[in-house]
């Protein structure tokens, strides 16, 4: 790993550079965005370092912002200049099946110089983002990420204050360049997943964000790390919480303390101060990061608020997005049991529909379990009527926090630990720790075949994926 001394100038060096989100719009002309992956050179730690061979949408980190209209029609030629097969995954919208872009469920990976056209409307407004959903724990490690962002049909926000910020952690050696010798290592697998020793917002290490005093601000957090849970706490920048995941609520809260930001998920937050002044964003999380560690910590961004009006001005309204209530009371339920894991009791388990022997755990890295089967079997979990309300019931018995994911569905998360959920937010990805136990609510209205996996992409590699079904006829 690249030694955290040498670290230091370049943070000093990012943290003087008033930085921009490098972000840009990629519509072209005839309605279609053209993705293209391709290895690009990047110099991510700056200074001297080496760069690195990221593997990169349109040639930047993250990738271009794809940006839309709630109801619109979103075409994106994505073609494939890898030397490896790679889909896109639309994550978070309530998609059709066809182009979810999960290699190997919904469609055959593209192969290196094909194409493939996804073709979807967008149901919700909100803050979505796209990733490469084959090989992820590898792909997305590399850099295969950008933000989607769906605007409601009337914008609320200005768009000079509405700000986007991809967050990720990249495992640098100790020349600067992306450390790809460890990835895919039986230690990330097994433990708490590839996290990294250089934090980026939108590419940048601890960029500064100009923000006008009196003005309401959008700020959309996006988590595009691998494995890393941050614990931030907005709070401090004086923001409240609009929205999770891409869903919006009907009213700003409060914040009263860190909130656990885990892999995929995102936060909306309504950034309003009347006062001048530098306010920090802070990783509070439990894996500290090297790239702070021998200085002061370096905040992940620090927003300067300046130049703006004496008055605050009035936030604007929120609007929901609309999708049906589950019906608990009629619900299906479904136990959703988590094992395995380093310092698991991981029981029996099957992979590929047979016993899984210690030989072949170790050759295909499988340690993880869903009810007791590792990675995808040939049956679904569960098949769901369409239209009928899903509670997944999900018991954690590894070590290990989670990050789980829903395809192609939002689902309020009713109760943790047994003690009913005061704010059931929609969410498309919820946090679970060790030993907690977690209650998600959905109406399966969307057919097709959809992975429920662990967002932390080594977890979900080493087994903690599969899939469920929901039926084309009510
Ligand atoms: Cu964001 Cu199956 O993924
Ligand atoms: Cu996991």
């Amino acid at each position: 790993m690249m030694h955290r001394r040498a670290f230091i100038a370049s943070v000093l060096a990012a943290a003087a550079t008033p930085a921009l989100p490098r972000l840009s719009l990629a519509k072209v002309g005839d309605g279609v965005f053209e993705l293209r992956a391709s290895v690009t050179q990047h110099a991510l730690a700056g200074g001297d370092h080496a760069s690195s061979d990221l593997w990169l949408y349109n040639g930047e980190t993250p990738g271009p912002i794809i940006r839309v209209t709630q109801g619109e029609r979103v075409r994106v030629r994505f073609v494939n200049d890898l030397a490896e097969p790679t889909s896109v995954h639309w994550h978070g919208i309530r998609i059709e099946n066809a182009m979810d872009g999960v290699s190997g469920l919904t469609q055959q990976p593209v192969p290196p110089g094909g194409s493939f056209d996804y073709d979807f409307t967008v149901p919700d407004a909100g803050t979505f983002w796209y990733h490469a959903h084959n090989k992820s724990w590898s792909h997305v490690a590399r850099g295969l990420y950008g933000p989607l962002i769906v605007d409601e049909p009337t914008p609320t926000f200005d768009s000079n204050r509405d700000l986007t910020l991809v967050l990720d952690d990249w495992r640098l050696g100790q020349d600067g360049a992306l450390h790809d010798a460890s990835l895919g290592a039986f230690m990330d697998w097994s433990h708490a997943g590839r996290l990294g020793n250089w934090m980026t917002v939108n590419g940048q290490s601890s960029p500064r964000f100009d923000l006008a005093t009196g003005k309401a601000h959008r700020i959309r957090l996006i988590n595009a790390a691998n494995a890393r849970v941050f614990q931030i706490d907005p709070s401090a920048l004086g923001a409240k919480l609009i929205g999770l995941d891409g869903f919006v609520f009907d009213a700003p809260r409060s914040i009263d303390g860190p909130i656990a930001f885990a892999p995929a998920q995102r936060m909306d937050l309504l950034v309003q101060r009347q006062e001048q002044g530098s306010f920090a964003l802070i990783d509070t999380g439990d894996f500290a990061l090297q790239q702070m560690s021998e200085a002061e910590p370096v905040p992940l961004a620090t927003f300067e608020f300046a130049g703006g009006a004496a008055k605050l001005e009035m936030a604007p309204i929120l609007s929901p997005n609309a999708i049906a209530e589950p019906d608990i009371q009629g619900a299906m339920r479904v136990p959703l049991i988590l094992t395995g894991g380093a310092m698991g009791r991981a029981g029996a388990m099957t992979y590929n529909g047979e016993p899984l022997t210690r030989p072949v755990m170790m050759e295909h890295q499988q340690v993880w379990a869903f009810n007791g089967a590792a990675n995808m079997t040939t049956d679904p979990m569960f098949a769901a009527r369409r239209g009928q309300t899903i509670i997944v019931e999900t018991i954690n018995r590894t070590g290990w926090a989670h990050a789980m994911h829903v395809h192609g569905h939002h689902f309020r998360v009713i109760t943790r630990n047994g003690h009913s959920v005061e704010n059931a937010d929609w969410r498309d990805t919820f946090f679970i720790d060790r030993d907690e136990t977690v209650e998600i609510a959905f109406v399966a209205d969307n057919p097709g075949r959809w992975m429920l996996h662990c967002h932390m992409l080594e977890h979900a590699a080493a087994g903690m994926r599969n899939w469920f079904s929901v039926g084309a006829n009510s």
